[in-house]
Protein backbone atom coordinates (compact mmCIF):
# COMPACT_ATOMS: atom_id res chain seq x y z
CA UNK A 1 0.00 0.00 0.00
CA UNK A 2 1.40 3.55 -0.54
CA UNK A 3 2.31 5.33 2.31
CA UNK A 4 2.55 9.54 2.61
CA UNK A 5 3.66 11.22 5.58
CA UNK A 6 1.40 13.44 7.19
CA UNK A 7 1.93 16.55 9.13
CA UNK A 8 -1.43 17.71 11.19
CA UNK A 9 0.41 21.58 11.32
CA UNK A 10 -0.64 24.22 13.55
CA UNK A 11 -3.71 26.56 14.72
CA UNK A 12 -6.60 24.37 12.92
CA UNK A 13 -4.49 22.50 11.13
CA UNK A 14 -4.85 19.35 13.00
CA UNK A 15 -8.90 19.86 13.30
CA UNK A 16 -9.32 20.05 9.35
CA UNK A 17 -6.35 17.05 9.01
CA UNK A 18 -8.82 15.13 11.08
CA UNK A 19 -11.81 15.69 9.19
CA UNK A 20 -10.35 14.55 5.62
CA UNK A 21 -9.05 12.05 7.18
CA UNK A 22 -12.14 10.78 8.84
CA UNK A 23 -13.45 11.29 5.30
CA UNK A 24 -10.65 9.42 3.25
CA UNK A 25 -10.80 6.42 6.00
CA UNK A 26 -14.67 6.30 5.54
CA UNK A 27 -14.02 6.03 2.15
CA UNK A 28 -11.20 3.18 2.10
CA UNK A 29 -8.58 5.01 0.53
CA UNK A 30 -5.50 2.54 0.26
CA UNK A 31 -2.85 4.82 1.88
CA UNK A 32 -1.01 4.93 4.77
CA UNK A 33 -0.03 7.49 6.76
CA UNK A 34 3.25 8.05 8.70
CA UNK A 35 2.27 11.00 11.10
CA UNK A 36 5.81 13.19 11.21
CA UNK A 37 6.39 16.09 13.55
CA UNK A 38 6.47 19.00 11.71
CA UNK A 39 5.26 23.14 12.81
CA UNK A 40 5.41 26.30 15.15
CA UNK A 41 5.35 23.49 18.21
CA UNK A 42 8.60 22.16 16.65
CA UNK A 43 10.26 25.33 16.48
CA UNK A 44 9.42 25.79 20.01
CA UNK A 45 10.91 22.67 20.93
CA UNK A 46 14.48 23.39 19.76
CA UNK A 47 14.08 22.91 16.34
CA UNK A 48 15.57 25.49 13.89
CA UNK A 49 13.77 24.22 10.50
CA UNK A 50 10.43 23.51 11.94
CA UNK A 51 10.71 19.67 11.54
CA UNK A 52 12.41 16.82 13.33
CA UNK A 53 15.15 15.42 11.96
CA UNK A 54 12.80 11.91 11.87
CA UNK A 55 10.37 14.01 9.94
CA UNK A 56 12.79 14.96 7.33
CA UNK A 57 14.16 11.77 6.87
CA UNK A 58 10.28 10.14 6.62
CA UNK A 59 9.31 13.41 3.60
CA UNK A 60 12.44 12.45 1.72
CA UNK A 61 12.15 8.79 1.83
CA UNK A 62 8.45 8.59 1.40
CA UNK A 63 8.52 11.45 -1.70
CA UNK A 64 4.55 12.91 -0.64
CA UNK A 65 3.48 14.97 2.10
CA UNK A 66 0.22 15.93 2.93
CA UNK A 67 -0.01 18.93 5.32
CA UNK A 68 -1.98 21.18 7.31
CA UNK A 69 -1.19 25.14 7.65
CA UNK A 70 1.71 26.05 9.87
CA UNK A 71 2.01 29.28 11.30
CA UNK A 72 5.23 32.02 10.79
CA UNK A 73 5.79 34.36 13.38
CA UNK A 74 5.81 37.77 11.46
CA UNK A 75 8.71 40.15 11.35
CA UNK A 76 11.88 38.86 13.29
CA UNK A 77 12.15 35.08 14.40
CA UNK A 78 11.56 31.58 12.33
CA UNK A 79 11.74 31.35 8.60
CA UNK A 80 8.20 29.75 7.38
CA UNK A 81 8.21 26.43 8.09
CA UNK A 82 6.12 25.99 4.87
CA UNK A 83 8.84 27.68 2.64
CA UNK A 84 11.73 26.49 3.79
CA UNK A 85 9.76 22.67 3.09
CA UNK A 86 9.17 23.93 0.20
CA UNK A 87 12.32 25.27 -0.79
CA UNK A 88 14.35 22.20 0.76
CA UNK A 89 12.25 19.67 -1.38
CA UNK A 90 12.54 21.66 -4.84
CA UNK A 91 9.13 21.59 -5.09
CA UNK A 92 9.42 24.39 -7.84
CA UNK A 93 5.72 24.19 -9.13
CA UNK A 94 2.89 25.40 -7.10
CA UNK A 95 -0.70 24.27 -8.63
CA UNK A 96 -3.32 26.28 -7.49
CA UNK A 97 -7.15 25.00 -9.19
CA UNK A 98 -10.00 27.71 -8.78
CA UNK A 99 -13.15 26.08 -10.14
CA UNK A 100 -16.70 27.82 -9.44
CA UNK A 101 -18.29 25.25 -6.77
CA UNK A 102 -21.95 24.95 -6.90
CA UNK A 103 -23.78 25.76 -3.86
CA UNK A 104 -20.81 28.29 -3.18
CA UNK A 105 -22.28 31.38 -3.95
CA UNK A 106 -20.35 34.32 -5.51
CA UNK A 107 -20.85 37.32 -7.92
CA UNK A 108 -19.55 35.42 -10.90
CA UNK A 109 -21.85 32.26 -10.19
CA UNK A 110 -25.11 34.49 -9.66
CA UNK A 111 -24.19 36.04 -12.95
CA UNK A 112 -23.16 32.88 -14.56
CA UNK A 113 -20.06 33.15 -15.81
CA UNK A 114 -18.17 29.96 -14.77
CA UNK A 115 -14.28 30.03 -13.52
CA UNK A 116 -11.95 27.18 -13.90
CA UNK A 117 -8.52 28.40 -13.12
CA UNK A 118 -5.41 27.12 -12.63
CA UNK A 119 -2.71 29.10 -11.38
CA UNK A 120 1.10 27.93 -11.39
CA UNK A 121 3.35 30.03 -9.18
CA UNK A 122 7.05 29.43 -9.30
CA UNK A 123 7.68 28.18 -6.28
CA UNK A 124 11.47 28.57 -4.57
CA UNK A 125 13.23 31.54 -6.20
CA UNK A 126 12.58 35.30 -6.34
CA UNK A 127 11.70 37.13 -2.93
CA UNK A 128 11.15 34.27 -0.88
CA UNK A 129 14.94 33.49 -1.18
CA UNK A 130 14.41 35.62 2.15
CA UNK A 131 18.10 36.92 1.58
CA UNK A 132 17.99 40.38 3.30
CA UNK A 133 20.39 43.10 4.71
CA UNK A 134 19.88 46.27 5.97
CA UNK A 135 22.76 48.02 3.99
CA UNK A 136 22.47 51.51 6.24
CA UNK A 137 20.12 51.97 9.47
CA UNK A 138 17.67 53.67 6.64
CA UNK A 139 17.85 51.12 4.16
CA UNK A 140 16.90 47.72 4.00
CA UNK A 141 17.80 45.72 0.56
CA UNK A 142 16.02 42.08 -0.77
CA UNK A 143 17.96 40.45 -3.38
CA UNK A 144 15.04 38.96 -5.81
CA UNK A 145 16.89 35.60 -7.58
CA UNK A 146 14.94 34.63 -11.05
CA UNK A 147 16.78 31.98 -12.30
CA UNK A 148 17.04 30.41 -15.85
CA UNK A 149 17.04 27.04 -14.89
CA UNK A 150 14.33 27.47 -12.22
CA UNK A 151 12.05 29.30 -14.50
CA UNK A 152 12.36 26.89 -16.87
CA UNK A 153 11.30 24.10 -14.42
CA UNK A 154 7.90 25.80 -13.37
CA UNK A 155 6.97 26.82 -17.03
CA UNK A 156 7.74 23.36 -18.43
CA UNK A 157 5.74 21.90 -16.12
CA UNK A 158 2.62 24.25 -16.60
CA UNK A 159 3.11 23.49 -20.39
CA UNK A 160 2.60 19.97 -19.54
CA UNK A 161 -0.14 20.13 -17.29
CA UNK A 162 -1.80 22.59 -19.74
CA UNK A 163 -1.29 20.29 -22.69
CA UNK A 164 -2.37 17.48 -20.50
CA UNK A 165 -5.42 18.92 -19.41
CA UNK A 166 -6.26 20.43 -23.37
CA UNK A 167 -6.26 23.80 -22.40
CA UNK A 168 -6.45 26.23 -25.05
CA UNK A 169 -4.91 29.23 -23.28
CA UNK A 170 -2.00 29.49 -21.49
CA UNK A 171 -0.45 33.15 -19.69
CA UNK A 172 2.49 34.20 -18.45
CA UNK A 173 1.88 37.40 -15.71
CA UNK A 174 4.60 39.57 -15.21
CA UNK A 175 5.93 42.88 -14.31
CA UNK A 176 8.77 43.05 -17.01
CA UNK A 177 8.23 46.32 -18.54
CA UNK A 178 9.82 47.41 -14.94
CA UNK A 179 12.23 45.21 -14.18
CA UNK A 180 13.68 44.01 -17.46
CA UNK A 181 16.46 42.12 -16.37
CA UNK A 182 14.46 39.40 -13.88
CA UNK A 183 10.67 39.55 -15.17
CA UNK A 184 12.66 39.84 -18.49
CA UNK A 185 14.45 36.41 -18.20
CA UNK A 186 11.01 34.63 -16.69
CA UNK A 187 9.13 36.18 -20.11
CA UNK A 188 11.80 35.00 -22.32
CA UNK A 189 12.17 31.50 -20.98
CA UNK A 190 7.89 31.27 -21.18
CA UNK A 191 8.32 31.79 -24.64
CA UNK A 192 11.16 29.76 -25.50
CA UNK A 193 9.28 26.64 -24.11
CA UNK A 194 5.91 28.01 -25.91
CA UNK A 195 7.56 27.02 -29.09
CA UNK A 196 7.46 23.41 -28.41
CA UNK A 197 3.80 23.66 -27.67
CA UNK A 198 2.26 24.91 -31.14
CA UNK A 199 -1.35 23.72 -30.08
CA UNK A 200 -1.60 25.94 -26.72
CA UNK A 201 -2.57 29.45 -27.55
CA UNK A 202 0.76 31.41 -25.38
CA UNK A 203 -0.23 34.70 -24.37
CA UNK A 204 1.74 37.17 -21.54
CA UNK A 205 -0.58 39.99 -19.74
CA UNK A 206 1.09 42.57 -16.87
CA UNK A 207 0.35 41.38 -13.53
CA UNK A 208 -1.82 44.37 -13.12
CA UNK A 209 -3.25 44.39 -15.78
CA UNK A 210 -3.78 40.86 -15.12
CA UNK A 211 -5.48 41.36 -11.92
CA UNK A 212 -7.84 43.93 -13.77
CA UNK A 213 -8.84 41.26 -16.21
CA UNK A 214 -9.03 38.71 -13.57
CA UNK A 215 -12.06 40.56 -11.72
CA UNK A 216 -13.91 41.37 -14.48
CA UNK A 217 -13.42 38.70 -17.04
CA UNK A 218 -12.19 35.53 -15.13
CA UNK A 219 -13.64 32.91 -17.98
CA UNK A 220 -11.17 34.53 -20.36
CA UNK A 221 -8.34 32.39 -18.62
CA UNK A 222 -7.08 29.19 -18.26
CA UNK A 223 -3.80 28.30 -17.03
CA UNK A 224 -1.40 31.25 -15.74
CA UNK A 225 2.01 30.76 -14.27
CA UNK A 226 3.95 33.36 -12.81
CA UNK A 227 6.81 34.33 -10.55
CA UNK A 228 6.35 33.43 -6.57
CA UNK A 229 5.54 36.45 -5.28
CA UNK A 230 2.95 37.31 -8.10
CA UNK A 231 1.86 33.88 -8.05
CA UNK A 232 1.07 34.31 -4.65
CA UNK A 233 -0.92 37.67 -4.75
CA UNK A 234 -2.57 36.65 -7.74
CA UNK A 235 -3.94 33.07 -6.76
CA UNK A 236 -5.07 35.00 -3.56
CA UNK A 237 -7.05 36.75 -5.42
CA UNK A 238 -8.20 33.58 -7.72
CA UNK A 239 -9.40 31.87 -4.15
CA UNK A 240 -11.55 35.10 -3.57
CA UNK A 241 -13.07 34.72 -7.14
CA UNK A 242 -14.62 31.32 -6.19
CA UNK A 243 -15.75 31.81 -2.57
CA UNK A 244 -12.27 32.61 -0.59
CA UNK A 245 -9.54 30.72 0.60
CA UNK A 246 -12.19 28.03 2.27
CA UNK A 247 -11.70 26.85 -1.22
CA UNK A 248 -8.55 26.96 -2.23
CA UNK A 249 -6.31 23.77 -2.93
CA UNK A 250 -2.68 23.53 -3.50
CA UNK A 251 -0.02 20.83 -5.00
CA UNK A 252 3.72 21.50 -4.43
CA UNK A 253 4.97 19.37 -7.46
CA UNK A 254 8.75 18.98 -7.54
CA UNK A 255 11.02 15.88 -9.37
CA UNK A 256 11.24 13.82 -6.46
CA UNK A 257 9.04 15.31 -3.43
CA UNK A 258 5.21 17.02 -3.66
CA UNK A 259 3.60 18.60 -0.72
CA UNK A 260 0.02 19.06 -0.69
CA UNK A 261 -1.80 21.55 1.30
CA UNK A 262 -4.26 24.25 1.84
CA UNK A 263 -3.26 27.53 0.35
CA UNK A 264 -4.96 29.23 3.63
CA UNK A 265 -2.99 29.49 7.39
CA UNK A 266 -3.50 28.68 10.19
CA UNK A 267 -6.95 30.79 11.42
CA UNK A 268 -5.82 31.48 15.07
CA UNK A 269 -8.99 33.83 15.51
CA UNK A 270 -11.08 30.15 15.11
CA UNK A 271 -8.17 27.45 16.12
CA UNK A 272 -9.96 24.76 18.63
CA UNK A 273 -13.25 25.63 18.38
CA UNK A 274 -13.95 23.08 15.72
CA UNK A 275 -15.85 25.18 13.10
CA UNK A 276 -13.01 25.51 10.84
CA UNK A 277 -13.86 24.45 7.11
CA UNK A 278 -12.03 21.60 5.77
CA UNK A 279 -13.09 22.00 2.11
CA UNK A 280 -9.91 23.36 0.63
CA UNK A 281 -7.52 20.95 2.40
CA UNK A 282 -9.71 17.97 1.08
CA UNK A 283 -9.48 19.58 -2.03
CA UNK A 284 -5.99 19.40 -1.62
CA UNK A 285 -5.82 15.95 -0.86
CA UNK A 286 -8.00 14.81 -3.54
CA UNK A 287 -5.24 16.19 -5.98
CA UNK A 288 -3.32 13.87 -4.36
CA UNK A 289 -5.06 11.24 -4.61
CA UNK A 290 -5.31 11.90 -8.59
CA UNK A 291 -1.52 12.65 -8.09
CA UNK A 292 -1.22 8.83 -7.09
CA UNK A 293 -3.21 7.39 -9.80
CA UNK A 294 -5.95 7.01 -7.25
CA UNK A 295 -8.84 8.14 -10.23
CA UNK A 296 -12.12 6.54 -8.58
CA UNK A 297 -11.96 7.14 -5.32
CA UNK A 298 -10.73 10.69 -5.64
CA UNK A 299 -14.38 11.24 -7.84
CA UNK A 300 -16.34 9.39 -5.45
CA UNK A 301 -14.64 11.68 -2.65
CA UNK A 302 -15.43 14.69 -5.33
CA UNK A 303 -18.47 14.49 -5.67
CA UNK A 304 -19.40 13.59 -2.42
CA UNK A 305 -18.08 16.76 -1.85
CA UNK A 306 -19.94 18.78 -4.41
CA UNK A 307 -23.06 17.11 -3.98
CA UNK A 308 -22.97 17.74 -0.48
CA UNK A 309 -21.96 22.03 -1.45
CA UNK A 310 -25.09 22.06 -4.13
CA UNK A 311 -27.56 20.53 -0.90
CA UNK A 312 -26.78 24.10 0.93
CA UNK A 313 -24.65 22.40 3.59
CA UNK A 314 -22.16 24.73 5.15
CA UNK A 315 -19.61 25.77 7.56
CA UNK A 316 -19.88 28.99 9.38
CA UNK A 317 -17.40 30.84 6.91
CA UNK A 318 -19.84 30.90 3.84
CA UNK A 319 -23.10 29.77 2.70
CA UNK A 320 -26.82 30.63 3.23
CA UNK A 321 -26.94 31.87 6.43
CA UNK A 322 -30.77 31.13 6.85
CA UNK A 323 -29.00 27.34 6.98
CA UNK A 324 -27.70 26.38 9.89
CA UNK A 325 -23.74 25.96 9.40
CA UNK A 326 -22.28 22.75 10.50
CA UNK A 327 -19.28 22.43 12.71
CA UNK A 328 -16.08 21.01 11.31
CA UNK A 329 -16.80 17.38 11.88
CA UNK A 330 -20.60 17.54 11.18
CA UNK A 331 -19.43 18.71 7.57
CA UNK A 332 -17.05 15.45 6.77
CA UNK A 333 -20.14 13.45 8.66
CA UNK A 334 -22.26 14.91 5.95
CA UNK A 335 -20.19 14.17 2.84
CA UNK A 336 -19.42 10.92 4.45
CA UNK A 337 -22.98 10.32 4.12
CA UNK A 338 -23.39 11.41 0.43
CA UNK A 339 -20.72 9.24 -0.72
CA UNK A 340 -22.04 7.19 -4.08
CA UNK A 341 -24.11 10.98 -4.84
CA UNK A 342 -23.32 13.19 -7.55
CA UNK A 343 -23.49 16.58 -7.94
CA UNK A 344 -26.52 17.86 -10.60
CA UNK A 345 -23.85 20.05 -11.97
CA UNK A 346 -20.05 19.21 -12.60
CA UNK A 347 -20.19 15.86 -12.02
CA UNK A 348 -16.42 14.34 -11.93
CA UNK A 349 -15.75 11.46 -14.71
CA UNK A 350 -15.17 7.89 -12.73
CA UNK A 351 -11.56 7.60 -15.15
CA UNK A 352 -9.89 4.39 -14.60
CA UNK A 353 -6.57 4.16 -11.87
CA UNK A 354 -3.21 4.96 -13.34
CA UNK A 355 -0.03 3.42 -11.92
CA UNK A 356 1.29 5.49 -8.89
CA UNK A 357 3.46 7.73 -10.13
CA UNK A 358 5.10 7.53 -6.55
CA UNK A 359 8.55 6.65 -6.77
CA UNK A 360 11.00 5.93 -3.60
CA UNK A 361 14.48 6.77 -4.45
CA UNK A 362 17.83 8.31 -2.65
CA UNK A 363 19.72 10.98 -4.25
CA UNK A 364 23.65 10.51 -3.78
CA UNK A 365 24.32 14.71 -4.62
CA UNK A 366 22.09 17.91 -4.89
CA UNK A 367 21.77 18.10 -8.37
CA UNK A 368 23.09 20.95 -10.62
CA UNK A 369 20.97 23.14 -12.96
CA UNK A 370 22.58 24.68 -15.14
CA UNK A 371 22.07 25.99 -18.67
CA UNK A 372 24.38 26.59 -21.42
CA UNK A 373 26.07 29.40 -21.78
CA UNK A 374 25.29 32.06 -24.11
CA UNK A 375 28.11 34.60 -25.43
CA UNK A 376 31.61 35.45 -24.26
CA UNK A 377 31.37 36.91 -20.76
CA UNK A 378 33.18 40.43 -20.29
CA UNK A 379 33.48 42.93 -17.39
CA UNK A 380 32.45 46.25 -18.17
CA UNK A 381 32.57 47.78 -15.00
CA UNK A 382 31.10 47.82 -11.19
CA UNK A 383 28.15 49.55 -9.26
CA UNK A 384 29.27 50.53 -5.34
CA UNK A 385 26.09 50.72 -3.13
CA UNK A 386 27.77 53.41 -0.16
CA UNK A 387 26.06 55.00 2.49
CA UNK A 388 25.99 58.65 2.39
CA UNK A 389 24.27 61.84 3.57
CA UNK A 390 25.84 63.95 1.43
CA UNK A 391 24.61 66.08 -2.03
CA UNK A 392 25.04 63.86 -5.40
CA UNK A 393 27.76 66.34 -6.93
CA UNK A 394 29.95 66.28 -3.88
CA UNK A 395 29.95 62.26 -3.74
CA UNK A 396 30.96 62.95 -7.20
CA UNK A 397 33.73 64.80 -6.75
CA UNK A 398 35.06 62.39 -4.66
CA UNK A 399 34.62 59.61 -6.78
CA UNK A 400 36.08 60.73 -9.49
CA UNK A 401 39.32 60.72 -7.56
CA UNK A 402 39.45 57.39 -7.26
CA UNK A 403 38.70 56.36 -11.10
CA UNK A 404 42.21 56.25 -11.93
CA UNK A 405 43.29 55.27 -15.83
CA UNK A 406 40.84 52.13 -15.90
CA UNK A 407 37.42 53.04 -14.88
CA UNK A 408 35.50 56.50 -15.69
CA UNK A 409 32.20 57.08 -13.43
CA UNK A 410 29.34 57.27 -15.54
CA UNK A 411 26.43 58.12 -13.03
CA UNK A 412 25.14 58.08 -9.39
CA UNK A 413 21.91 57.39 -8.42
CA UNK A 414 19.36 57.39 -5.08
CA UNK A 415 16.95 54.70 -4.56
CA UNK A 416 16.97 53.88 -8.88
CA UNK A 417 16.76 57.10 -9.96
CA UNK A 418 19.78 59.26 -11.22
CA UNK A 419 21.24 62.12 -9.47
CA UNK A 420 24.21 62.51 -11.11
CA UNK A 421 25.67 63.65 -14.08
CA UNK A 422 21.94 64.94 -14.82
CA UNK A 423 18.43 64.81 -11.99
CA UNK A 424 16.32 66.85 -10.82
CA UNK A 425 16.65 68.61 -7.34
CA UNK A 426 12.78 67.44 -6.14
CA UNK A 427 14.53 64.14 -6.43
CA UNK A 428 14.32 62.94 -2.26
CA UNK A 429 17.53 61.37 -1.74
CA UNK A 430 18.05 58.42 1.39
CA UNK A 431 21.60 57.72 2.86
CA UNK A 432 22.84 55.23 0.37
CA UNK A 433 23.44 55.90 -3.05
CA UNK A 434 24.60 53.66 -5.91
CA UNK A 435 27.86 54.76 -7.99
CA UNK A 436 28.46 53.25 -11.13
CA UNK A 437 32.00 52.90 -12.81
CA UNK A 438 32.53 51.51 -16.20
CA UNK A 439 35.61 50.49 -17.72
CA UNK A 440 37.29 53.81 -20.49
CA UNK A 441 37.46 52.83 -24.05
CA UNK A 442 35.74 49.29 -22.91
CA UNK A 443 39.17 48.53 -21.59
CA UNK A 444 39.04 44.75 -20.13
CA UNK A 445 38.46 44.68 -16.81
CA UNK A 446 39.32 42.07 -14.29
CA UNK A 447 38.08 41.26 -10.57
CA UNK A 448 41.73 42.52 -9.58
CA UNK A 449 40.66 46.05 -11.05
CA UNK A 450 37.90 46.52 -9.40
CA UNK A 451 39.00 44.90 -6.00
CA UNK A 452 41.79 47.99 -6.70
CA UNK A 453 38.96 50.42 -7.10
CA UNK A 454 37.11 48.56 -4.10
CA UNK A 455 39.90 49.52 -1.95
CA UNK A 456 40.37 53.28 -3.20
CA UNK A 457 37.15 53.60 -2.69
CA UNK A 458 37.14 52.16 0.84
CA UNK A 459 39.21 55.10 1.99
CA UNK A 460 36.11 57.87 1.31
CA UNK A 461 33.13 55.44 1.93
CA UNK A 462 31.41 52.75 3.90
CA UNK A 463 30.49 50.37 0.86
CA UNK A 464 27.58 48.37 1.87
CA UNK A 465 27.86 46.34 -1.64
CA UNK A 466 28.66 45.74 -4.78
CA UNK A 467 28.01 44.36 -8.38
CA UNK A 468 29.98 43.67 -11.55
CA UNK A 469 28.71 45.15 -14.66
CA UNK A 470 29.17 42.10 -17.52
CA UNK A 471 28.18 42.11 -21.14
CA UNK A 472 27.35 38.87 -22.43
CA UNK A 473 28.37 39.47 -26.38
CA UNK A 474 26.95 43.19 -26.98
CA UNK A 475 23.62 42.62 -24.30
CA UNK A 476 24.39 44.59 -21.19
CA UNK A 477 23.50 41.80 -18.26
CA UNK A 478 22.84 45.14 -16.14
CA UNK A 479 20.01 47.69 -15.60
CA UNK A 480 19.83 51.29 -16.43
CA UNK A 481 19.20 53.63 -13.65
CA UNK A 482 15.84 55.75 -14.11
CA UNK A 483 17.07 58.95 -16.52
CA UNK A 484 20.44 57.75 -17.41
P1 LIG B 1 -5.30 32.64 7.45
O1 LIG B 1 -5.52 32.01 6.11
O2 LIG B 1 -4.90 31.73 8.53
O3 LIG B 1 -6.63 33.41 7.90
C1 LIG B 1 -7.22 34.48 7.16
C2 LIG B 1 -8.71 34.54 7.48
O4 LIG B 1 -9.38 33.44 6.83
C3 LIG B 1 -9.03 34.42 8.97
O5 LIG B 1 -10.14 35.21 9.27
C4 LIG B 1 -9.39 32.94 9.14
O6 LIG B 1 -10.30 32.70 10.19
C5 LIG B 1 -10.04 32.62 7.79
N1 LIG B 1 -9.82 31.23 7.41
C6 LIG B 1 -8.67 30.68 6.92
N2 LIG B 1 -8.83 29.38 6.70
C7 LIG B 1 -10.09 29.09 7.05
C8 LIG B 1 -10.83 27.88 7.05
N3 LIG B 1 -10.32 26.72 6.64
N4 LIG B 1 -12.10 27.92 7.51
C9 LIG B 1 -12.66 29.08 7.92
N5 LIG B 1 -12.01 30.26 7.93
C10 LIG B 1 -10.72 30.26 7.51
O7 LIG B 1 -4.22 33.80 7.21
P2 LIG B 1 -3.37 34.64 8.28
O8 LIG B 1 -4.23 35.01 9.43
O9 LIG B 1 -2.72 35.69 7.48
O10 LIG B 1 -2.22 33.67 8.77
C11 LIG B 1 -2.24 32.95 10.00
C12 LIG B 1 -0.99 32.09 10.09
O11 LIG B 1 -1.00 31.08 9.08
C13 LIG B 1 0.31 32.86 9.94
O12 LIG B 1 1.24 32.40 10.88
C14 LIG B 1 0.75 32.51 8.53
O13 LIG B 1 2.14 32.60 8.38
C15 LIG B 1 0.27 31.08 8.42
N6 LIG B 1 0.07 30.64 7.03
C16 LIG B 1 0.42 29.36 6.74
C17 LIG B 1 0.22 28.87 5.48
C18 LIG B 1 0.61 27.46 5.20
O14 LIG B 1 0.85 26.70 6.12
N7 LIG B 1 0.69 27.06 3.96
C19 LIG B 1 -0.36 29.69 4.40
C20 LIG B 1 -0.77 31.01 4.85
C21 LIG B 1 -0.53 31.46 6.11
Amino acid sequence: MTKIAVAKGDGIGPEIMDAVLNIFNAAHVPIEYQFVDMGKWVFDKGYSNGMTPEAQQAIESLGILFKGPMETPKGKGVKSVNVTARKTWNTYANKRVFQTLHGVDTVFSKAGIPIDITIVRENIEDTYGGVEHMLTHDVALSRRFITRPGSEQVIRYAFEMAKKKSTKRITCGHKANIMKITDGLFLDVFYEVAKEYPELKADDVIVDDLCMKLVTRPDLFDVVVLTNLQGDIVSDLCAGLVGGLGFAPSANIGDHICIFEAVHGTAPDIAGKNIANPTALLLSGIGMLRHLGLMQIAAIIENALLYTLEQGIHTGDFGDKAITALNTTEYAAAIIGNFGKSPEIGAKPMLPDMPTTQTHFTLEKNSMMESTEVGIEKIVGVDFFIESNEQPITIANKCMRHAGVKFKLINISNRGTQVWPTGSVFTNLVNQYNVRFESIDDFPLNQQDVLGLYVSMSGNFKICSSELLLMWGDKKAYSLAQGQ
